[in-house]
């Protein structure tokens, strides 16, 4: 349907001067077959969003995880190297689904697809193959507060 991309405010920078700074991100919006019909766009939701204007940018603005936000381990060290922002799987989740639907995220890390969804209303399933990543999830959904 559409390539987004996540341009990453405040991206890492590199300092050794021999490639660029990696600020963006692809994300793939895509239905199973072409002759889908039925997929979520939420339109008006987005419109509302966007202060009335059609949302129709398909470059999306959003400061990396930082601050509170960010997951540490036991030493301050960050938990989890690409934990993304809730704001940017917030707006994610408000585009292609509606409250009740399942959202599956294959590749769960600390666990934000999961804490957008519950606080969206969604159903989730997760997968994750390193164990300290799940246990992080799982202490982050858990205590997750809806504000
Ligand atoms: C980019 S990170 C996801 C970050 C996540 N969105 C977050 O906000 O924390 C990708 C995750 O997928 C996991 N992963 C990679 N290959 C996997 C596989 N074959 N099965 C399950 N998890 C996998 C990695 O361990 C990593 O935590």
């Amino acid at each position: 349907m559409n390539d987004v991309i996540w341009v990453k405010i405040d991206a890492m920078l590199n300092f050794n001067g021999r490639r660029f700074i990696n600020n963006h991100e692809t994300l793939i919006w895509a239905v199973k077959n072409k002759n889908c019909k039925n997929y979520t766009f939420n339109f008006e939701l987005l419109k509302k969003m966007n202060g009335g204007e059609q949302m129709k940018d398909t470059d999306w603005n959003f400061a990396i995880c930082r601050g509170p936000e960010r997951l540490k381990d036991e030493n301050g060290m960050k938990a989890h190297p690409t934990q993304k922002p809730l704001k940017l799987i917030q707006q994610v989740l408000l585009t292609a689904s509606k409250k009740g639907d399942l959202v599956l995220d294959p590749f769960m890390g600390s666990g934000t697809t999961a804490v957008v969804a519950k606080a969206l209303g969604r159903e989730w399933v997760g997968i994750e193959k390193e164990k300290k990543y799940i246990e992080f999830a799982q202490r982050r959904i858990k205590d997750f507060i809806i504000n």
